[in-house]
Parts: structure tokens; sequence; C-alpha cells
């Protein structure tokens, strides 16, 4: 197979748990394709802790002998690690400490996403394409995007994959069918408890879903809520937030917006569909044009209940928004 040249990924908090999860799928090809060379540009905190991590985290890369793997970069300088990117992964954020408030916590990441977002507004590469991973992800993404003068809005995404792979699964589950039954499957809105996956538009061996699943009842109750709520139950079992099931989604988001005619959920800046507020960032269907690039699918008719959803995870998104307007003026 003839290799293209390599590009360059940039990845914050790469030392953390997503990181570890993340890096050597990205390594073996499974994020660009098994004909795309990487150079993987890590990023982390700038605490000897976090960067003694990277070095063993690097030290591993090197020892699984990736053909694809051209090159690692270990950097606290996010003016280093984003330099030239072509895609910057957004991991690295602080987490919400005992008794924070959700304002505070928007504050302080936002504060991150505001330099990092100037700064890869500044050095990335001119095709350069951002996905927000780190919690609160939409308007994180928000944030960074605000900063940019010279990267269209467009190219920063966040991800509610993990939702949607959620839902899918949720789903065939129920249905008693294989996972691969069920498509057309959208998250709408915020990453959060407020999101909406959309199971009114999904299908299920080709039939509406909801002449598969008749239990309405279960659509709008416990379905919607497992999904919404997936990732507290993960951290209660767990002792610790998704890592290995987020770092699969990232490749699944990547990948579908890197491949042409994919049909996916992405959170992107609103121009109003749906009824969000312009200008938050919200989960919603895109089909990928270009490589890189989308159009978001604005055709799907919502019911009473589907519109009560959507209010409900916008007015969360215009109440993030609100509290770090000062922020990003
Ligand atoms: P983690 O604490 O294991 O790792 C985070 C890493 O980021 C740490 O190594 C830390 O040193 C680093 N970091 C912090 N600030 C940084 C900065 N300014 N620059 C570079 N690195 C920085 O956490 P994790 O489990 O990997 O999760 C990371 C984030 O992803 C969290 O915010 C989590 O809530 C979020 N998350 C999102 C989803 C989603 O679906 N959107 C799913 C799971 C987790
Ligand atoms: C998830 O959906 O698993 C995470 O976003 C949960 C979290 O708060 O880290």
């Amino acid at each position: 197979m003839a290799m293209k040249p390599p590009i360059r990924v940039a990845v914050t908090g790469a030392a953390g748990q997503i990181g570890y999860a993340l890096l050597f799928r990205i390594a073996s090809g499974a994020m660009f394709g098994a004909d795309q060379p990487v150079i993987l540009q890590l990023i982390e905190a700038p605490f000897e802790k976090a960067m003694k991590a990277l070095e063993g985290v690097a030290m591993e890369l090197d020892d699984c002998a990736f053909p694809l793997l051209k090159g690692i970069v270990q950097t606290d300088k996010p003016e280093v690690g984003f330099k030239d990117a072509n895609w910057c992964l957004l991991i690295g954020a602080k987490p919400r400490g005992p008794g924070m408030e959700r304002a505070d916590l928007l504050k302080d990441n936002g504060k991150i996403f505001i330099g990092q977002g100037q700064i890869i507004d500044a050095v990335a590469a001119a095709d350069a394409r951002v996905a927000v991973v780190g919690n609160p992800a939409n308007t994180n993404c928000m944030i960074a995007a605000s900063q940019a003068k010279r990267l269209p809005a467009e190219r920063f995404t966040a991800m509610v994959r993990l939702d949607q792979n959620r839902a899918q699964t949720q789903l065939a589950k129920k249905a008693g069918v294989d996972l691969t039954a069920v498509k057309d499957i959208f998250i709408y809105g915020n990453h959060s408890p407020s999101m909406f996956p959309s199971f009114a538009h999904a299908t299920i061996n080709g039939k509406p879903a909801t002449s598969v699943i008749t239990d309405t009842a279960w659509l709008q109750g416990p379905f919607c809520e497992t999904v919404g709520k997936r990732g507290a139950a993960i951290i209660a079992a767990r002792g610790a937030s998704s890592a290995a099931s987020a770092a699969n989604a990232l490749v699944d988001h990547v990948r579908s917006l890197v491949t042409p005619g994919a049909v996916h959920s992405i959170a992107v800046k609103s121009n109003g569909a749906y009824g969000f507020d312009a200008n938050v960032w919200a989960g919603m269907p895109v089909r990928t044009t270009t490589p890189g690039s989308y159009e978001v699918i604005t055709g799907y008719a919502m019911d009473d209940f589907a519109k009560s959803k959507l209010a409900a995870t916008n007015k969360e998104l215009v109440e993030e928004r609100a509290f770090v307007a000062d922020m990003i003026k």
C-alpha cells in the first residue's frame, strides 16, 4: 500500500486515562487508516508527575514498533505541541473536585480552553481540525472556538459519539438484535444527562425503531435516562470516569469525520437548526462531505416529546454559555 505523508496529531492530557487508551490506537492506524503515518505531539500539564508519566507512555509507544508512528513529541508547552498540528484532540481538563459547583468547573476549564484556542489558532496547520473531549466538552469547545480568528468555527467539534454508541447498544439489547442492525440513532444537545438520543428516527433492520420497540414509555423514560446517566453509572462502578470507551468513541468521531458519506453525531456550532440557540455547540446529526468537513442533516421532524427534550438540553447549553460569557468576549 502506498503511504501518505505523515500528519501531525496533537493530544492534550496525553498521560491521562483516556490518553492511555487512545494513543496506541491512533498509532496503529485505527483513527486515520492503515496508509496514514502519524507524528504524535503529546501535551501534558506542566507538572513533574504528569511529564514523567508521559515519558513512560512514550516509551511504551516506542516499544510497540508501530510502522505508522513516525515521531513522538513530549511537551508541557502548548505552542510546541500544537505546532503545525493537523488534528488537535483536546482531552486534558480539570476534573470536578468535591463540593465544586458546575460554574466553577466551567470557569477553571474555560481558562485552559481559552489559552489552547488561541495557541491552536496561532500555530496549528492551515487545515487544522479540533475535537474536544474534556468536560464540559460542548462549552469547552465553544470557548476554544471563540478564540480563533484564522480557523473557522466549523473546524471545532465536541464529542457526543460515546453517547451515540451507548444509545445504539441499548436499543440493540432491548430489541434483541445484533448491534449492527441499529442505524441512525443520533445525539442532540449537550454531553450531559440532558442530552437527547433521538430514537424516533433510528431504524432496526431497516424498520423504524419505534415499530420494533413499541414500549414508548421505555424509550422516553429508561432508555433516555440510561444513556444520559451512563457516564455517572460508570464512575460509580469503576471509581473513575469512562476511559477506554471514551477513547474508542474519539477514534469513531475522527474516523467518521475523515470518511466522506459517514453519517454520525457530533457537537457543532449551532446555526439555529433543531431550535438550538445560535452559537452554542450542540450535538446533532451530520454527514461528512470531504475529509474533515461535514454538513448538518436538518430534515428530521420532531414530535412534542422530542421538542421538549431539545428545549431542555438547549437551555442547559445557554446557561453554560452565560456562566463563561465574561471570558469569551
Ligand atoms: P485524567 O485525569 O486521567 O487525565 C487528564 C489528563 O489531562 C491528566 O494527565 C492531566 O495532567 C492532563 N491535563 C490537565 N490539564 C491539562 C492542560 N491544561 N494541558 C494538558 N494536559 C492537561 O482524565 P481522563 O479520564 O483522561 O478524562 C479526561 C477528560 O475527558 C475529563 O474532563 C473527562 O470528564 C472527559 N471525558 C469526556 C467524555 C466525553 O464523552 N466527552 C467521556 C469521558 C471523559
Ligand atoms: C462520560 O460520559 O462517561 C463522562 O463524560 C463522564 C464524566 O463526567 O467524566
